[in-house]
């Protein structure tokens, strides 16, 4: 008979972030990610914080991390994909992999990378006076959690020379914008319209400025919004920006999205499924960020007069699809605005009497067709 033994359920992830020494943030959102307090991050060689949301689901993971003035952070690789978003400062980075190939880049406020997956990637801050912060969101807990062995995560010599290997304009195209078709050519009319493959975005507003951009009038009334990929990531992301005034549709979908407000401000509200009593609100600014937990319903709220904005760096797209069913266009998961709760409209409303506007949402919205 073998021997009954009781053993400790396991994260291997939270069991790994603990044991990094830095402080771990928690709760369903940031206020802002440039005031988040941070400490010395030995094996990073800077300072930092995890950031470890409800909303995250074990698929995503975030830190914040800053480099010191004039330095170096220690350079890494990892058997998960990271995407990088720069709060602030300006700086340079390099990536490599086993093979030798290297290209390095400049970065500044509002650039967005990704260093490919399991390359070297070294990052350095080239102002003397300051430091530099940003934000990133990893795969790390699925992977972590997958093969519950760091040093397999970080020791692991394979290049993925389909991903990255050393191409001179890896860094510097402009990339390509692609529409996601069946095995028969056919445009996958439940897929997100387009997404646009680049590996570096200098300023992540700047891809808002294209004409391909897709709107997603059935969200939101005049918002537009374009899906990306960096690195052929299985990760995605995509930012969107929408009128003051308005507000998104209630929906839901799976977790492992970390909300970042680019500009604007407001609030959103986040409820479980068939619970609206356990309604939370979470206010934002720039730099602020949400995440809302799998299945819950959320709206995001732009009040205010300038342009919201906002940027979702999420687990698992459309180009490299998971599961079966695109969520996001399922009529289950989103309440028309004719179907919502009138409290919500009238929160809303008094959000923007505070500051002497009104609503800019279309009174034929609240009324079934
Ligand atoms: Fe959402």
């Amino acid at each position: 008979m073998p021997k009954l033994v009781k053993v400790a359920q396991s994260n291997p992830y939270k069991t790994w972030i603990r044991g990094e020494g830095i402080p771990i943030i928690e709760g369903y959102s940031i206020d802002d990610v440039m005031t988040v307090p941070l400490k010395p991050w030995p094996r990073i060689g800077g300072r930092g914080a995890y950031i470890d949301l409800v909303g995250s689901d074990n698929l995503t993971g975030a830190y914040v991390c800053e480099i010191p003035p004039g330095k170096s952070l220690n350079p890494e690789k990892h058997l998960f994909e990271e995407l990088i978003y720069v709060v602030s400062g300006k700086g340079s980075a390099a990536a490599w992999n086993e093979d030798g190939d290297r290209q390095t880049f400049q970065w500044q406020e509002g650039s967005l990378f990704s260093p490919p997956l399991n390359s070297w990637h070294e990052l350095t801050n080239k102002q003397s006076d300051k430091a530099a912060r940003f934000l990133a969101v990893t795969g790390a807990p699925v992977f972590m959690n997958l093969f519950h062995n760091s040093d397999f995560i970080f020791n692991n010599d394979f290049a993925f020379k389909d991903r990255y290997s050393g191409q001179s304009d890896y860094f510097t195209s402009e990339g390509r914008i692609i529409q996601l078709v069946d095995d028969r050519g056919k445009i996958i009319q439940s897929a997100i319209p387009a997404i646009w493959e680049r590996n570096l975005f200098q300023n992540v507003l700047d891809a808002l400025r294209p004409s391909e951009i897709i709107g997603l009038e059935q969200m939101w009334k005049g918002g537009k919004i374009i899906h990306m990929v960096l690195s052929d990531n299985t990760m995605e992301l995509h930012i969107g920006e929408f009128e003051p005034g308005t507000y998104m549709k209630a929906h839901r979908h799976d977790g492992g999205a970390h909300i970042i407000m680019l500009s604007g401000k407001g609030y959103s509200l986040m409820w479980p499924d068939r619970a609206p009593e356990q309604r939370i609100r979470c206010d934002w600014h720039k730099g602020s960020v949400i995440s809302p937990p799998e299945n819950w319903w959320h709206m995001h709220f732009a009040t205010g007069t300038e342009t919201y904005i906002h940027m979702a760096l999420r687990w698992c797209g459309n180009k490299y699809r998971f599961n079966n069913d695109w969520q996001y266009l399922d009529r289950r998961n989103i309440i028309e605005y004719y179907d919502e709760d009138p409290e919500i409209r009238r929160i809303f409303e008094a959000e923007l009497a505070k500051d002497g506007l009104k609503s800019k949402m279309d009174k034929s919205l609240y009324k079934k067709k």
